[in-house]
């Protein structure tokens, strides 16, 4: 089974065991015996086979059973064994010979055991890892006072003892829940290396780590104005869709430089009243260019403007979007591609940047929302660049044509293979680069095995479609089935040079992606956590220039979260404790799929302050994002936002 399904089948046996327990109760207080002992039964074969999904479970590691095992399980099993002694025989014994009734102490003991299991599923949907004594204190009272609420209407008359006793339950819940409250929220966590360190920081202000002014020599200078405004943009199918744009289009301009140029981007906002800012997805660039919004620098409100500036040192697929309510503004149209060429002749052939995208519903290549035709001589080199401007990951394959994938966010591959009838599922954020020569057959790329969407090509000479149906028409192909490509065992190995040797880490951190009930800016909410707490809780992750960092990163939950850290290129070590086999394998966003564990590492070295939060923007409101802060590097902006 895949950790995935290990959770799903976990939470499946817990409501199990809860309502075997508490169909019990209910029957035994029915007065039927018989209904109550076999529902008893039941309810200790699930608790039984709980034990053995926490243990199936504790496979995938200690953060996805530490409150099963220190708190749940314990209570549960107490409380459910201590039923079937007091309730058991009693229920045999009247189901067997139709004697008395079982009495008020079999009925609340079950119901106790019963209480105890959907405390105990509570704690795991609500709180999760990391456990801590308040979440045990208030998931323990619970279960009590709900018990002593049921004793006081089984029992013939409530006794002073059971007030008291209700009255010690409230106050541990109250207690726990001061406890599991007031947790030290935003200090930061040094990973196991030094703390911060208030007499080495010099506190240089992030606004003053910039870009150069200048190309590297043999360099120009890309000047772009971006301006950002509302507007209506018309659809390839001529469907008119009202948008948050750059310079009207959605995307906005692709911007393109060549290794070594000087790339300043004057970004000027005309009516967009939220704010706007612009990030550079994947590209390492000074912190203070970043583009966040109360970290970085203030938004740009209407009438307002911020140039940019940073020199094209890495080649290869990025894109840029607002980082000023991105959740919104991300999804509006405030996004385009950034491409950086080699040095050197311009490649040969068809080059595609294909920023895919979820518009007002439907799915747009580009601008368009009916299949695009571009045509290429038969041989001819082919590079499609798709980017995933979603907050969800998206499947793609492609028809008529073996391929291999030549780069993953924006980082070569080493020793690509041929790929056929595979699938490739690019993370919210993340790109792919596919090249082949060109067949003398059409091809078609197709996203999320739509065979009537997508793109088209076409081999030169060869005879359009009927001009009625234009392009697009449907391939007939079902790629539904193919496989998926594993990039963690693609390519080969590289030969020296970028295989930096991955050990002796001077910082250590890990993150457990869940939801769980949080505050967000200071709003409680069922929140998408990190380690329990949701922006801006979250401690920092505290780092030193130069520090070698692993980051270990956890989902106990139930949805994707393609995980994206500003300012640095991560490399994989290990899915699943699984080494990386293939190429190197470099990224900016990273899909931690339900109940994966992903091991990454970085060099620190471009100090400044980073955000590092999920890219699943919805995720982000909801509090899934945090910082990572160089020692002695400072904001002079309130409220260091990501959302
Ligand atoms: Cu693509 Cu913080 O963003
Ligand atoms: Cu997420």
């Amino acid at each position: 089974m895949t950790p995935a399904q290990l959770i799903v089948l976990d939470l499946a046996v817990a409501t199990l065991t809860a309502a075997a327990w508490l169909g019990a109760a209910a029957a035994a207080a029915a007065r039927r015996p018989r209904a109550a002992a076999a529902l008893l039964a039941t309810a200790l074969v699930a608790t039984l086979g709980r034990a053995g999904s926490v243990a199936a479970l504790s496979g995938s590691g200690w953060w996805f059973v530490q409150e099963k095992v220190t708190l749940v399980l314990p209570m549960v099993g107490g409380t459910g064994l201590t039923a079937a002694l007091v309730a058991g025989p009693r229920l045999i014994r009247a189901a067997r010979h139709g004697g008395p009734a079982p009495g008020t102490a079999a009925v609340v003991t079950l119901f106790a055991a019963g209480y105890a299991a959907l405390a105990g599923l509570a704690c795991t949907v609500l709180a999760g890892y990391p456990a801590t004594a308040g979440g045990a204190l208030v998931t323990v009272a619970a279960a009590g006072a709900a018990t002593l609420v049921t004793w006081r209407f089984v029992a013939p008359a409530p006794s002073a003892l059971r007030l008291w006793a209700g009255a010690a339950a409230l106050a541990t819940g109250i207690t726990g829940a001061g406890v599991a409250g007031a947790g030290p929220a935003g200090a930061a966590d040094a990973g196991g290396g030094p703390p911060s360190d208030h007499a080495h920081g010099h506190g240089v202000p992030v606004t003053s780590l910039r870009g150069p002014t200048t190309p590297e020599p043999g360099g120009t200078v890309r000047r772009y104005t971006l301006t950002a405004r509302t507007a209506t943009v018309t659809l390839s199918s001529g469907r008119r869709v009202e948008a948050w744009t750059f310079d009207g289009t959605v995307p906005g301009p692709p911007l393109t430089a060549t290794e070594g140029d000087l790339v300043e981007v004057r970004l000027r906002n005309a009516d967009i009243a939220r704010g706007v800012t612009l990030h550079w997805h994947g590209y390492d660039v000074p912190a203070g260019e970043d583009g966040v919004p109360g970290m970085t620098q203030e938004a740009v409100t209407p009438g307002g403007e911020f140039t940019y500036r940073f020199r094209a040192e890495q080649t290869g697929t990025y894109w840029y979007h607002t980082h000023q309510v991105s959740d919104i503004g991300v999804r509006m149209g405030l996004y385009g591609t950034l491409v950086v060429h080699p040095r050197g002749p311009a490649a040969e052939g068809l080059d595609l940047t294909l920023p895919v995208h979820a518009f007002d519903g439907t799915t747009v290549f580009g601008g368009h929302d009916r299949p695009a035709e571009h045509r290429a001589a038969p041989g001819a080199p082919v590079r499609l660049r798709l980017v995933n401007t979603d907050n969800t990951p998206r499947r793609f394959t492609l028809t008529g044509t073996a391929f291999r994938v030549v780069a993953v966010d924006g980082r070569d591959v080493s020793g690509p293979g041929e790929l056929e009838r595979t699938a490739v599922t690019l993370a919210a954020g993340g790109r792919y680069d596919l090249a082949f020569p060109m067949p003398a057959r059409p091809v078609a790329l197709l996203a999320g095995d739509n065979p009537a969407g997508g793109v088209r090509l076409r081999p030169d000479g060869s005879t359009p479609p009927s001009p009625v149906r234009n392009s697009g028409e449907d391939t007939g192909e079902d790629t539904g089935d193919w496989p998926e490509l594993d990039l963690t065992r693609y390519g080969t190995p590289a030969a020296g040079g970028d295989a930096a040797p991955w050990t002796a880490f001077d910082r250590d951190f890990t993150l457990v992606l869940d939801r769980g009930l949080a505050l967000v800016d200071g709003v409680p909410m069922y929140a998408q956590t990190v380690n329990g707490r949701a922006f801006p809780a979250i401690p920092a992750q505290l780092v030193r220039e130069n520090d070698l960092v692993r980051v270990t990163v956890v989902n106990r939950g139930l949805e994707v979260h393609p995980w994206h850290l500003h300012g640095h290129t991560v490399t994989v070590l290990s899915r699943n404790g699984r080494p990386v086999t293939g190429s190197p394998l470099r990224l900016d966003t990273f899909d931690v799929r339900p109940g994966e564990v992903w091991q990454v590492a970085f060099r620190a070295t471009n100090p400044g302050l980073w955000m590092n939060h999920c890219h699943n923007l919805t995720h982000v409101t909801q509090g899934m994002a945090l910082h990572l802060a160089y020692e002695g590097v400072t904001t002079p902006f309130e409220g260091a936002h990501g959302g």
